[in-house]
């Protein structure tokens, strides 16, 4: 069967799923209609041959697509969620699930009531690098993660900030950029218990962050710290080093270090460094690149979701866990804000709640 997947928001990450639909093997899946009420969505409607629309709910009514991709700015990702889910239609919402909690938990629970897959797109977990590392630690390869160390440093052009609501309080790098480390840690290492951050606005004095510099610990006990800029010249960041994201140069460099009481890795050129007999730091250290075949993982994501249609798999980052990333990002924000440790999990609800948390 060919599963029928609209584009709601076609902006930049919504014109990478439409090329990703447009490029799958026929009868596999096919891009069905796209929303976005700007004259270049409509230019480009026209240029696939796709039905184009302003509104989804009128969209959703007229097409009836199979899924749909949510690729609108952060704060609409609720409303085009709700109106797929009382529809019966299974939604790729964008990271964030939701610029707020309350509502993100809602629209989790409203989706799992309705019996409706939502997928969030922390495609990162889609990537080979991440489930290799993963596999990895769940074997006891690295033995007992003690600290973690996390970069996110980069330099957005000036171009970037054109749309107004990247400058304003939810569209800054910590609910766009640091959500996706935040759910990669949680992917790699587990529930995050509490954190403590600051946040800063100086290099580029919009009402938005541009930096932070955040502590977290994870139920394990291991603690990581992560450091995010959008303003600085740097290479060190996952998205321009691990080669998955065409909008980004890659450069050879590593953003996170996963260090454990056996062995310690840098990612996601994978390599492990161990000592190979005798351990301390006056014996020789061995490293080994371990290789893992690449492939893109929004593309992997797109394959994911198409099963996740045909109810074939369930959803590999799932609507609670979408909220339990946005609980640990937003208490980034809400501890840059207060001085105090924040504990995400004491945020939700007992259902959402991660256990334990
Ligand atoms: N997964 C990723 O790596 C990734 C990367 C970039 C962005 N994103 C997420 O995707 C979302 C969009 O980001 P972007 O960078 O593509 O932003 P963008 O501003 O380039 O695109 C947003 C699009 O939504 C359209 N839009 C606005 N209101 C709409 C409505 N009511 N109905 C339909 N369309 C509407 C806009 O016209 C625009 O074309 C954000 O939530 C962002 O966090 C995810």
């Amino acid at each position: 069967m060919s599963v029928a997947v609209a584009v709601i928001g076609a902006g930049v990450i919504g014109r990478a799923h439409i090329r990703i639909l447009g490029a799958l093997p026929p009868g596999q899946g096919r891009l069905a209609a796209i929303v976005d009420p700007t004259a270049e969505a409509a230019a480009l409607a026209a240029r696939l041959g796709v039905p184009y629309f302003t509104a989804t709910e009128a969209m959703l009514d007229a097409v009836r697509p199979d899924g749909a991709v949510i690729a609108t700015p952060n704060a609409l990702h609720v409303a085009g969620a709700r109106a797929c889910i009382a529809r019966g239609v299974a939604a790729l919402i964008e990271k964030p699930i939701a610029d707020d909690l309350d509502a993100a938990v809602a629209v989790a629970d409203e989706a799992e009531r309705a019996g409706v897959p939502l997928l969030v797109g922390h495609f990162r977990r889609h990537n080979p690098v991440m489930q290799a590392a993963r596999r990895l630690i769940q074997e006891g390869r690295l033995g007992r993660l003690v600290t973690i160390s996390s970069d996110s440093m980069v330099l957005k052009p000036d171009s970037y900030f054109d749309a107004a609501w990247r400058r304003e309080i939810g569209g800054g790098p910590v609910l766009i950029n640091l959500v996706h480390d935040i759910d990669a840690l949680r992917f790699l290492c587990g529930e995050i218990e509490a954190v403590q951050a600051m946040t800063g606005s100086t290099a580029r004095r919009f009402a938005v962050e541009d930096s932070a510099a955040v502590l977290l610990r994870f139920r394990s006990g291991a603690l990581a710290t992560i450091t995010l800029s959008d303003a600085v010249p740097s290479p060190w960041c996952w998205d321009q080093t691990s080669g998955e994201n065409p909008h980004f140069i890659s450069h050879q460099a590593n953003a996170y270090r996963l260090c454990g009481t056996d062995a310690s890795l840098e990612m996601p050129e994978m390599a492990l460094w161990r000592y190979a007999g005798q351990c301390g730091w006056d014996q020789p250290l061995v490293r080994e690149v371990l290789a893992v075949p690449p492939r893109d993982p929004l593309v992997e994501q797109m394959h994911h979701f198409l099963r996740v249609i045909r109810r074939d798999e369930a959803p590999l980052v799932s609507g609670r866990d979408g909220v339990a990333t946005l609980a640990a990002t937003l208490a980034v924000k809400r501890s840059a804000e207060t001085g105090e440790a924040v504990h995400p999990g004491r945020a939700l609800p007992s259902r959402t709640h991660p256990p334990g948390a």
